[in-house]
């Protein structure tokens, strides 16, 4: 049989693993391909709850994170530990997903090694370098030095093309949708220890964002402790990212307010779960302006901008911000108005058709002329 060709998967936290996953599994039962799984640890629980759902033991574990980590150093430590790991493997291929710490210099550590480079979730942008800071800076960084770049949609295509790259550019859809799709189809997760009460509409809120951090935050927290005062039939549940900048300002404004439940994040499988029973997602969140529209409930995006604004087109998705008033106000008009919610729950999903793993497995095929 002809040498096989060496893949390694590079991701480190939770929505790099959510859609990184998918795609393990899938090039795994290729025997064209060797595959190995390297994990940085830029987060550790939360990482770890994904692997262990989709029944992944990393080759490699570099187990990076540091409490309250900051840029600078973590940069550094993924730049020389998957040195050490791309010298000793030499992959063929290193695939790396998004936006994050983990993919922007997992990428410039595999140019350097003078590997080829293939990134998942390629052309998302905002073309504003400081929001969102700074994963609009690691987007440019990895399709810059990719040969293969796998875009969601056809408006990341385009925002490639535009800065000049023209080859190695394909439509796949986003592996989000093929990870959503096989846990809510294989595992079936039981929310009862939340205590949601069922006769009250659900409102799931999650923010994580750097760019997010003191005031805007702040700003999100207040706007949800009104709108739970002004309509005694919602109630809240906001699970907290573990980053200690989100929890010192959340947990001072909400954690005492009545029907507003702050709970630990959640394992993927209750997380789908809790958002296919939501009324309404407030978000900040990348993968979750993906995911919801595809299970038909509406998202209000507390950002200034989005570099995924095909859901915006379609409908599911509003762009609402971080000013309080506005919060409040958009979200009481889907409270109060049902065409207006209609609209939104009814809107298509822009982001794939589940199958996004399966084209890009044929296109590295292609690639490597197998
Ligand atoms: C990172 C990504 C962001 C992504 C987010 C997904 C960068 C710069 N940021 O932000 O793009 O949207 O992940 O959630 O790459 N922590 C834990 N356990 C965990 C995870 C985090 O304790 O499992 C705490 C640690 O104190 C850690 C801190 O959170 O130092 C921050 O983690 P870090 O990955 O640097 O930033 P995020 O805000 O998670
Ligand atoms: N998610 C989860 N548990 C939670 C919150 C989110 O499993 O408590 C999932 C969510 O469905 C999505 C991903 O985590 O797939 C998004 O991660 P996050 O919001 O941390 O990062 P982003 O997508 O903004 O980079």
């Amino acid at each position: 049989m002809d040498k096989k060709i060496k893949i390694a998967l590079v991701f480190g936290t939770r929505p790099e693993a959510i859609k990184m996953c998918p795609l393990v599994k899938k090039l795994k039962e290729n025997p064209k391909f060797e595959v190995l799984t390297i994990v940085t640890g830029q987060h550790r629980q939360m990482l770890d709850s994904v692997l262990e759902l989709f029944d992944i033991v990393p080759d490699y574990d570099l187990n990076l994170m540091k409490p309250n980590q900051n840029l600078w150093n973590l940069s550094s430590d993924i730049l020389l530990e998957t040195k050490k790991v791309f010298e000793k493997e030499k992959p063929d291929l290193v695939l790396v997903h998004g936006d994050t710490t983990t993919a922007g210099l997992s990428a410039l550590s595999a140019f350097y090694g003078r590997i080829k480079i293939g990134h998942v979730e390629a052309g998302l942008r905002t073309f504003d370098k400081d929001y969102p800071f700074p994963e609009e800076l690691n987007r440019v960084i990895v399709d810059a030095v990719s040969d293969l770049m796998f875009c969601p949609t056809d408006r990341a295509c385009e925002n490639i093309k535009q800065s000049g790259i023209t080859k190695g550019i394909y439509k796949t859809g986003n592996t989000v949708i093929d990870a959503l799709l096989y846990v809510v189809e294989n595992k079936k997760a039981d929310l009862d220890f939340i205590g949601l009460n069922p006769n009250l509409k659900t409102i799931l809120l999650t923010s994580h964002r750097r760019e997010n951090f003191g005031e805007p935050l702040k700003n999100i927290c207040y706007a949800i402790k009104e709108l739970v005062e002004k309509n005694k039939d919602i109630q809240v549940v906001y699970p907290l990212h573990l980053n200690p900048n989100v929890r010192n300002t959340v947990k001072p404004i909400l954690e005492n307010v009545e029907r507003v439940k702050l709970i630990e994040p959640l394992d993927y499988a209750p997380f789908c779960s809790l958002m296919k029973k939501s009324h309404i997602i407030l978000t900040d969140s990348g993968g979750v302006q993906e995911e919801a529209p595809a299970l038909g409930v509406p998202v209000l995006v507390l950002r200034d901008e989005t570099e995924r604004p095909e859901a915006i087109q379609y409908g599911g998705v509003k762009l609402v911000g971080v000013n309080k008033e506005k919060i409040v106000k958009t979200a009481q008009e889907l409270l109060d108005n049902k065409d207006v919610y209609e609209n939104m729950s009814k809107a298509i999903n822009p982001y794939g058709d589940g199958k996004a793993c399966n084209y890009i497995e044929k296109i590295i095929e292609e690639y490597f002329n197998m």
